[in-house]
């Protein structure tokens, strides 16, 4: 990764208000929500196509009463600025089972409303060209007319599920666009047509790039006429299509992008196949982990003199402050931080985004869970502040580096 990737993916989280200008009904539970920036803002909200954003408001708990929700949603388009110098930031919020958020967005969001969208984040970006720098850095300098890119021809595949079309859309049409020798294999797999998003967009990708992308709608409960497109994707299914319907060959970058099973499943099965590391990008929805309850961040925790503490310190937009978190209460450091400094940051507090991310400068920690730091960071000293817990009496870690 370059250093200008790690800057444009890695950029100091900061939450800003923007009015939602716009609200489009995708399928019967999913909306795409444009966020409307203003020109003073559009440094702040630039970004590489597959990347996402953390919405943050405050919605009544089970008790009736305010709690701040937030939740990361990827960006569905590729980025556009207008002559004025404001901009738009779109994502797609699919309704989730007993989500919170994503119903109350679905059933109340509309155009006027403003929200809490923190600063694009992510490294679910390609990094396929020269010198391992990314075309789609050149998206951030001729936003409007990604064509006229001069990107290396590549070859990429991405696998998506449900709501997982949502940053690989945007990297398709930004990759597709970069150069005219550029090929694009996606799986979209859903549970039925209806449920599929951003339909009637990727058939006018098809048509407008009818040799270069293939497209395959794999539906797990409805009949289609390739058995092979039909059932859920397993193992057997996976290596069928790896097989014989998608230009597994030669490929420069993979992007997967869905639920931990699929995703995890696609990693290992490319892994056997012997695909290096480096070409699969890949993007978690949730880790799927049951057994990792939330608590990560926002988790009381009291501290009591009479306790054994260990001493975390660490240093946020250059002010270095500690703060002690109970032995026993075995909180995350992200957890003990947000005590003192309520805008630490983070989005999902389960390992995936990778927004609470920071440097350990000094003591020992263990992590739980890693879907986001790559093994370069890890190398570096980066941990996941949010899965990260002291083992060493006193901890040191830096959020500016
Ligand atoms: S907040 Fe998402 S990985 Fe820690």
């Amino acid at each position: 990764m370059t250093t200008e990737t790690q800057t444009a993916s890695r950029r100091r989280a900061s939450f800003h208000n923007l009015t939602v200008a716009e609200v489009r009904r995708l399928t019967d539970d999913a909306i795409e929500v444009t966020f409307g920036v203003p020109a003073e803002l559009a440094g702040q909200y630039d970004y590489l196509p597959g990347q996402y954003v953390a919405l943050r408001t405050s919605l009544p708990d089970d008790n009736g009463e305010p709690h701040e929700v937030r939740r990361s949603y990827s960006i569905c388009a590729e980025p556009r600025s207008f002559e004025d110098g404001s901009s738009e930031i779109r994502v797609a919020i699919k309704k989730d089972l007993g989500g919170i958020f994503s119903t109350w967005a679905n059933a109340e969001l509309k155009a006027g409303d403003v929200l809490d969208v923190m600063s694009p984040q992510g490294a679910f970006i390609s990094r396929h060209g020269k010198d391992g720098s990314s075309v789609q850095h050149n998206v951030m300098n001729s936003m409007n007319h990604p064509e006229e890119l001069a990107g290396e021809p590549g070859s990429f595949v991405a696998i998506a599920a449900g709501s997982g079309i949502t940053p690989v859309i945007a990297i398709a049409r930004t990759l597709l666009a970069a150069n005219p020798e550029t090929k694009f294999d996606l799986v979209y797999a859903n549970k039925a047509a209806m449920d599929v998003m951003f339909l009637e967009e990727l058939a006018d990708l098809k048509d407008k790039y009818p040799s270069r992308l293939a497209l395959h709608h794999v539906l797990s409960r409805e009949q289609r006429i390739a058995p092979l497109m039909t059932g859920r994707i397993d193992s057997e299914k996976l290596q069928s299509l790896l097989s014989s319907a998608i230009h597994a060959e030669d490929v420069d970058e993979w992007f997967l992008c869905g639920p931990f099973e699929l995703v995890q499943l696609c990693r290992d099965t490319l892994a056997a196949r012997g695909v290096e590391p480096e070409h699969v990008r890949f993007e978690l929805f949730t880790t799927g982990r049951p057994d990792r309850p939330e608590g990560n961040a926002g988790r009381p925790v009291v501290e009591d003199e009479s306790q054994d503490t260990f001493k975390i310190t660490f240093t946020l937009d250059g002010l270095t402050g500690d703060v002690a978190s109970p032995t026993h209460a075995r909180e995350s450091i992200l957890n003990a931080a947000l005590r003192v400094r309520p805008d630490v940051p983070f989005a999902c507090a389960g390992g995936v985004c990778g927004t609470c991310r920071a440097k350990l400068i000094t003591g020992t920690v263990t992590m739980d869970e890693n879907y986001a730091l790559e093994q370069d960071e890890l190398d570096k000293g980066y941990v996941l502040t949010c899965q990260s817990h002291p083992t060493s009496e006193e901890v040191t870690v830096d959020f500016d580096v």
